[in-house]
């Protein structure tokens, strides 16, 4: 990565704003899923051994500038105090007096939390004088938040305009990741893309296709390419209005002679409920009065065949409901013919990561990725600005 880590300034003693994304599900004050922080746990580890003053900052859901209790760091600081074995202190407020004595109590090697960066309404609008305050706290800043680092906030972007700002480890490993597959994959690079609205991954179908050497598309929006071909859908989600990129997509990829597979089986429903009878039909023989809610067992092992030469293989958005078991099954048994494939495997995008825990193979997995929409977006634009906003590393006088 051309971008500067923690390993090419000094930290000693000194005072550093972590940025990470600790944004996890959160129930009844306790986190849910906490993968997010251990990931970043290298780049605390290293900054504490170092003698740094660290002060985390993220955010928690969507707030909206307003103070919501629900929507605490509290109970995420004490998961992290549980993984590191050392008592995380949490600021009261994000930039008032609370956060000041707080960062001024650290002492060399210490960690202390800010309390939920989106409780300030400056920090989504990336706010100058928010930016100010909170690069005030620090003398360095260190972004290891790749899930967030496609939002341009006051904790992302506005703040390294005041302070030497330089990647974490997790940053730097996936953009390296994600880069590698975009620049220098080993091939056959194969793809598969799951999820319900092409809308909201045209521009990363459209960035692949001209990458990948085969692509195969599953979820609900596999059904908007059935309508392109003039398939009947039944009662399946459909976006109407992207019937006709959906049709150019697939007669780009003809004329560049990229495979793009569809399912060539799918699930489908009465009613997309749990216990609802399923059965297995055709691609084009879906009745009128059904839903489709996964692909069959067929196409899985066709996903699965394709995966036994390729070299990398990446895979964004699930095949299917997969949070109703009896609709998880394609997207699972993709999960463990990709842990039993020799590919270099990469999962990236939000919902991924539980359905990859549940069959029972994130070990078997290369690299999962952080990122919901940010690596989404890395993959269709190939920069964030979290990332763009770092200090390259020939830069770097600190
Ligand atoms: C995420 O979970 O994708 C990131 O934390 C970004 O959250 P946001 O979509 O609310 O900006």
């Amino acid at each position: 990565m051309t971008k500067a880590t923690i390993d090419d300034i000094d930290v000693a003693g000194r005072r550093v704003l972590l940025r990470v994304d600790f944004n996890v599900p959160l129930q009844g004050g306790r986190v849910v899923d906490d993968r997010r922080i251990r990931e970043a746990l290298p780049t605390i580890n290293a900054l504490r051994d170092r003698g740094a003053r660290t002060i985390i900052a993220t955010h928690v859901g969507r707030p909206k500038g307003h103070i919501d209790r629900a929507l605490s760091v509290v109970p995420v600081a004490d998961r992290l105090g549980e993984l590191l074995g050392v008592d995380v202190p949490v600021a009261a407020d994000v930039v008032g007096p609370s956060a000041l004595a707080t960062v001024e109590a650290l002492l060399d090697g210490e960690v202390a939390m800010l309390e939920n960066l989106r409780f300030e309404p400056g920090e989504e609008r990336n706010d100058a004088g928010f930016a100010k305050r909170l690069a005030s706290f620090a003398d360095v800043f260190v972004n290891d938040a790749f899930g967030t680092a496609h939002r341009a906030h006051a904790s992302t972007e506005g703040v390294t305009h005041l302070l030497p700002s330089v990647a974490g480890y997790l940053m730097a490993r996936e953009v390296e990741v994600l880069t590698g597959v975009l620049e220098d994959p080993r091939r056959p690079l194969v793809a598969v893309l799951g999820g319900a609205k092409i809308s909201s991954k045209l521009g990363l179908l459209t960035n692949l296709l001209r990458r990948v050497d085969g692509v195969h598309i599953g979820g609900a929006m596999a059904c908007t390419f059935f309508r392109a071909m003039g398939a009947g859908t039944g009662r399946s989600l459909v976006e109407e209005d992207m019937v006709d990129s959906a049709r150019a997509l697939l007669e780009s990829a003809r004329a560049g002679s990229r495979v793009v597979s569809l399912p060539i089986d799918v699930v489908v429903v009465d009613e997309p409920v749990a216990g609802a009878a399923i059965e297995v039909v055709e691609w084009d023989a879906i009745p009128d009065d059904r839903i489709v809610v996964d692909v069959g067992p067929r196409t899985v092992a066709a996903i699965a065949a394709s995966f036994v030469d390729a070299g990398t293989v990446i895979w964004n958005g699930p095949l299917g409901i997969y949070e109703i078991e009896a609709f998880a099954q394609g997207t699972r048994g993709v999960a463990r013919a990709l842990g039993d494939s020799a590919a270099y495997s990469i999962v990236g995008g939000g919902d991924l990561d539980a359905a990859v825990d549940a069959a029972g193979v994130s070990d078997r997995i290369d690299f999962i990725s952080t990122g919901g929409g940010a690596t989404l977006e890395f993959l269709e634009l190939g920069r964030l600005p979290g990332v763009d906003a770092l200090r390259d590393r020939d830069a770097v006088t600190t």
